[in-house]
């Protein structure tokens, strides 16, 4: 998934500088907690490795991800995905809310494909209300969904606007693909908390933060795939059709906020190592993170460059650095 703050392309930074601070050669027996977990790409990464992984996230289409990558193991029944992919589209939410030819106004995905991902959707629900699925199906069909559905956006890459004119990946016929199976610890667990709430009830080896860098909240820029996740039949606002999100509003994405919630987090962590991700252009300076990192233990300081992410480019802003750099914060709790 094309996410904002996806760490696809730094695992490997990750995976290495985690390894050399640690000295852990495997993670069985260790716990590996990711609350800040988006697509769950760290955390499956760190699941393969043995850990047990622990992985939260506040948006509901996250925690259905998750669920999947991080709980689930092989083999999972693969057989009802011709089925699913041969029901006939039908008029439910996200076609009446999000498709031109229901007269909504919004032109997020072509009729077909909206009337074919409501059919799937609610197929989905009715199998897991006569328990006909398990509930480890049910988060493999759903998370497979999501995941299948936002290949086929109308948008330039979130969900804040939609375009005018349909574009040619959005225009091709929705196919629903499986994601793959994760082989890996068996014993994750997966929330969906404000993260904040969270620390008080967890503990283990490894805490990994990624929080938001900047003012981009996740619940508008991704808010029609929470709606797909949740199903919810929410009132929808305005042109783009915003669900309700106060109570998904991340307080890591105001400058005002983010520096109290941080040090709360670090504060009630009860983990052996901190690492925090986050980036030059950031909402916290790296002064202001080490100085609250370091009254809690011993802090160092890992650099990487890293390539923006495509919207910002597109959007072409006016950047200040045309490289950003990624910055990997270490703690070792006292
Ligand atoms: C930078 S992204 C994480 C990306 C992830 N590491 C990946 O590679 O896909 C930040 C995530 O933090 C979540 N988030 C923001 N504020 C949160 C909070 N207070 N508690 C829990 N999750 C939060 C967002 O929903 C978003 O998925």
């Amino acid at each position: 998934m094309n996410y904002i703050g996806s760490k696809l392309s730094l695992l490997d930074f990750l995976e290495e500088t985690i390894a050399k601070v640690t000295g852990h050669k495997t993670g069985k027996k260790l716990v590996f907690a990711d609350l800040f977990a988006g697509t769950g790409i760290v955390g499956t990464t760190f699941k393969k490795k043995g850990y047990t992984v622990i992985a939260n996230d506040i948006q509901h289409y996250s925690y259905v991800l998750n669920k999947h990558y991080i709980e689930n193991s092989p083999p999972l029944d693969k057989s009802l995905l011709g089925h699913l992919n041969s029901l006939a589209g039908i008029d439910g939410f996200i076609y009446n809310n999000y498709c031109l030819g229901s007269g909504s106004g919004r032109n997020y995905f072509t009729d077909y494909n909206g009337r074919k991902c409501d059919a799937i959707r609610q197929e989905i629900e009715q199998l897991y209300a006569k328990k006909e699925i398990s509930e480890s199906e049910y988060y493999f069909f759903l998370a497979s969904l999501i995941n299948s559905i936002d290949k086929y956006a109308n948008t330039a890459s979130v969900y804040g606007a939609f375009l005018k004119h349909i574009k040619k990946s959005a225009a091709r016929k929705f196919h629903l693909e499986l994601l793959p199976v994760i082989d890996g610890c068996k014993n994750g667990r997966v929330y969906n908390h404000d993260v904040n709430d969270l620390i008080q009830n967890i503990s283990g080896d490894i805490l990994y933060l990624d929080p938001p860098y900047n003012a981009r909240q996740y619940c508008t820029n991704y808010h029609v795939l929470e709606t797909i996740s949740r199903y919810d039949n929410p009132t929808l606002y305005g042109k783009t059709g915003l669900r309700e999100y106060a109570e998904q509003k991340s307080a890591f994405c105001s400058k005002r906020t983010v520096e109290i919630v941080f040090e709360d987090l670090i504060a009630k962590a009860d983990f052996d190592y901190i690492f925090l991700s986050y980036n030059n252009e950031g909402l916290m300076s790296i002064d202001n993170i080490r100085a609250i990192m370091e009254k809690y233990g011993q802090y160092d300081l890992f650099t990487t460059d890293y390539r923006r992410f495509r919207a910002d480019k597109e959007e072409s802003r006016n950047h200040k650095a045309s490289a950003t750099l990624e910055y990997l914060h270490c703690l070792i709790r006292n």
